[in-house]
């Protein structure tokens, strides 16, 4: 017995598995997920799914074909839900007002037009993408501006999995937020999807906020985990100057429970669709608002970001005799993190462009990404490749930089890798993953993040 259907427009990194755990775990919704690209729903109807993420195939497998639906028939799924989640893309707009800043909204605003030209009853409208606060406010203006005798509620339900833990994050969140105009309907609407969730979560972890609150809270979220990477990165550079080991230095100030432990790994830089597209968003509210200062501080989070990547590559141009002409570099991993398939906004890309514009020859290796990172870098035919194989990128190779953090490069043999690659062989570790001290021993010039490097000469 069906006792709520459920459609979600957007079957991306965010929607594909949000919606498969809501599927698994409330056998008596019915869920379809719809989506534009008949590409991407293909590949949800079968094993080989469009984002590779832990554990994912099991949840899909386990309610695909039994309440759990993918198809582009965006407007019959429409029709006949209560609810509906919206979790397309809201990338940076390249273009006019707000261009390299603020969110372009257009695929919403296109689908909350759709929503209100499909709809015959009243529906409950869920924000499930990152977005600006106040956009409630402009879907409503949309959706309620109609002849029709419907009434659209429009909920902010921010999404804070992150890519590589998603099933995890979506089965155990630490907490699901919930915001609501405070009206009556707005009320009920909020207890609705309220009702969704306590299917499974605890419901001292489900939290209930304004409409406003809910949606400022997910950019802040972001924001404050994209600042503490900033944070320690900064210091990263400093402990290359003064002997100073960047991961004694977190775990000092890490123990300190009033800061934490978490997200204090000093790396290459951070990617993701999310931390610098929301960021900029976040500055380009301030902005708007006159609040030219805060707009000045969160952006010199993205400053320091840029300059960790720089500051990466300067590095291996400076310690292989300032030259890396016809030299063969070896890039372990793609991804912007480990665990996923994922490479928007990756550290490799800037990384990987840089070594080619200085010549050298970039070889790059992923176990998961490597599809992707062709697309990144299509415009270069020359001096590039792709192996799957790690031994087989670092053959001949005289560098090889960690830039993600696969736990396989941990295990692999170093010492038959340093014996296939020219030396002297440097390693430059931007996730600061190996055992430094063993590598160097094994006769590696190694490059950690945040510790004075060891060298042989
Ligand atoms: C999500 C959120 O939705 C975004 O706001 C957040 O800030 C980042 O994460 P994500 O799921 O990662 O986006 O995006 P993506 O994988 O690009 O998926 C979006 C999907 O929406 C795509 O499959 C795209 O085809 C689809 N789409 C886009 C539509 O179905 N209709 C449109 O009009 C536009
Ligand atoms: C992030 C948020 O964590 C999530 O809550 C939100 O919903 C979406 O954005 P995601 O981008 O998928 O998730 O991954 P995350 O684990 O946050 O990592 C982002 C980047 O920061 C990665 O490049 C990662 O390698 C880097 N990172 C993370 C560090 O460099 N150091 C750290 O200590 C942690």
């Amino acid at each position: 017995m069906i006792s709520k259907r459920i459609a979600c427009i957007g079957a991306g990194y965010v929607g594909g598995p949000t919606m498969a755990v809501i599927a698994m775990k409330c056998p008596q919704y019915k869920v379809n997920v719809v989506d534009v690209s008949e590409a991407r729903i293909k590949a949800w109807q079968t094993d080989n799914l469009p984002i590779f993420e832990p554990g994912l195939l099991d949840v899909v497998r386990a309610a695909r074909g039994r309440n759990l639906f993918f198809s582009t028939e965006i407007s019959a799924a429409i029709r006949e839900s209560e609810v509906i989640f919206v979790s397309v893309n809201t990338p940076t707009k390249t273009f006019g007002e707000g261009a390299g800043k603020a969110a372009d909204l257009q695929y919403w605003e296109k689908v909350a037009r759709e929503i209100l030209r499909e709809s015959g009853s009243s529906k409950i409208v869920v924000e499930k993408s990152t977005l600006p606060v106040k956009t409630a406010q402009t879907m409503e203006n949309i959706l309620n501006a109609n002849g029709k005798k419907v009434h659209f509620e429009v909920i902010s339900n921010p999404e804070f999995l992150a890519e590589g833990t998603a099933v995890k994050d979506l089965l155990e969140p630490d907490r699901v937020l919930i915001g609501s105009r405070e009206t009556p309907q707005g009320f009920a609407a909020r207890q609705e999807i309220v009702d969704i969730y306590a299917n499974w979560v605890p419901k001292d972890r489900i939290l209930t906020s304004n409409v406003w609150s809910a949606e400022l809270s997910k950019l802040v979220a972001n924001a404050f985990l994209a600042q503490r990477i900033s944070s320690i990165n900064s210091i990263s550079a400093l402990c290359e100057k003064t002997d100073a080991s960047v991961q004694e230095v977190a775990r000092a100030v890490g123990m300190d429970s009033r800061i934490g432990s978490r997200f204090l790994n000093a790396s290459v830089g951070f990617g993701g669709s999310c931390f610098k597209k929301d960021i900029l968003n976040l500055v380009y509210i301030c902005e708007s608002y006159g609040l030219q200062e805060a707009a000045r501080y969160w952006e010199s989070v993205l400053a320091m970001n840029e300059f960790q990547e720089t500051r990466f590559v300067r590095t291996i141009i400076r310690e292989m005799f300032n030259t890396i002409v016809g030299k063969r570099i070896a890039l372990f991993g793609f991804a912007f993190k480990a665990d996923t398939s994922d490479t928007r906004e990756s550290p490799s890309i800037y990384v990987a462009r840089k070594l080619l514009e200085e010549r050298a020859f970039v070889a790059v290796t992923d176990p998961k990404a490597l599809d992707n990172a062709r697309i990144d870098l299509a415009g270069y035919k020359e001096n590039l490749d792709f192996v799957e194989d790690p031994y087989e990128a670092a053959k001949g190779a005289h560098a090889v930089a960690i830039m993600t953090e696969w736990a396989m490069y941990r295990s692999l043999d170093w010492e038959n890798i340093y014996r296939s690659m020219e030396k002297p062989a440097f390693l430059f570790d931007g996730r600061n993953v190996l055992n430094h001290e063993q590598l160097y021993n094994l006769g590696f010039n190694v490059y950690p993040l945040g510790r004075p490097p060891l060298k042989h000469f």
